[in-house]
């Protein structure tokens, strides 16, 4: 779509609503067990499938997610862990997995393979497809999760109705292109704020990170009602070249609308942009406006002239950490 798109992300934007699919359809060979707790490891591009599930499913047993090199020191063999690296080298999440096997804890990993597969060698292991920037493999790792809960019976089976919407509906918003591409132009040399309610905590971290690793955009998220109690804090000073992005949930509390519209009248002569997802149930509306966000962070990429894909300093840091092996 754009020239400097030189490693098509925008066919994998399009493959989006496929992938979901081919992931939530696939096995993952396990079958129910009894936890008392889950744990999700993984950092970035993968811990984030982590935080999506976790905030759909709101699960009536304790669920974290686990960004770093040690596990909650509660993990026992009564814990799931769910070991998510695309690349399978994070050494985080590596790190991670050598502490859920002292502990004793019940292991998956989701993955394309590397050394974590080995490490998880008798462990089931969902292998998605190789050659992905972590970030676009996104539907792949969060459907292999959701299937790994679900075959653990860890998922009831009501939600499949809201798993089926979202699946039906994903494609639709790739019609929503264009509108995703007027709202850019408005981002476009901004750097932008992004305001989250409860339920949509992880779709606005996702937006954060694709604004930063795609479009490389700084970016900064805040939640409510939290940010009701410092945020607003002299918010009318925000620079002028900020853009407020209100994510805005069809399940927000009154309590939360009230916030919300304080906060709008804070914001009065600036650039507001307020997003609603699509679909009825909560599933279709956080996934719509993942994608929804991903387009965004695509065509702002485009707009500078960016090739999205490339994402220079990580790999920079990577090969910095691999000059002196994380012990394993
Ligand atoms: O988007 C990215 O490339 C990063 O955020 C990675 O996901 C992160 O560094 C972790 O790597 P991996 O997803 O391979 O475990």
């Amino acid at each position: 779509m754009y020239e400097c798109d030189r490693s098509n992300m925008w066919k994998l934007l399009e493959d989006f609503p496929k992938m979901c699919r081919q992931a939530f359809f696939a096995s993952s060979g396990l079958s129910p067990i009894k936890v008392s707790n889950v744990v999700v490891a993984g950092m970035g591009g993968s811990a984030i499938a982590g935080d999506v599930v976790k905030e759909w499913l709101n699960p009536p047993f304790p669920f974290e997610v686990c960004r770093g090199y040690h596990l909650p020191r509660w993990v026992s063999k009564d814990t799931l862990v769910i070991l998510i690296s695309y690349s399978g080298e994070t050494e985080e999440t590596l790190s991670c997995a050598k502490e859920a096997k002292m502990a004793g804890a019940k292991m998956v990993g989701v993955g394309s393979g590397g050394t974590l597969s080995r490490m998880l060698e008798g462990h089931p292991f969902v292998r998605v497809p190789t050659g992905l920037p972590p970030r676009a493999a996104f539907p792949y790792l969060f459907f292999s999760t959701v299937r790994v809960l679900k075959d653990a019976g860890l998922i009831s089976a009501e939600l499949d109705e809201e798993i089926s919407e979202a699946l039906e509906l994903l494609p639709l918003v790739k019609e929503r292109a264009e509108r995703a591409r007027e709202l850019s132009s408005k981002m476009l040399d901004k750097i932008v704020f992004i305001y989250a309610p409860p339920g949509l905590f992880s779709v606005a971290f996702r937006f954060k990170t694709q604004l930063n690793e795609n479009s490389k955009m700084p970016a900064k998220v805040d939640y409510l009602p939290e940010l009701c109690h410092n945020e607003i804090v002299g918010i009318r000073s925000t620079p002028s070249n900020v853009c407020f992005v209100l994510l805005r949930s069809r399940w927000e509390e009154e309590r939360i609308s009230i916030r919300m519209d304080f906060l709008k009248s804070l914001l009065e002569g600036r650039e507001v942009i307020e997003l609603r997802g699509e679909g009825k149930g909560r599933l279709a509306e956080m996934l719509s406006l993942i994608y929804f966000g991903d387009i965004i962070s695509y065509h702002l990429a485009g707009m500078r002239g960016i090739d999205p894909t490339p994402v220079e300093e990580i790999a920079r840091l990577k090969k910095v950490l691999s000059a002196k092996p994380f012990p394993l």
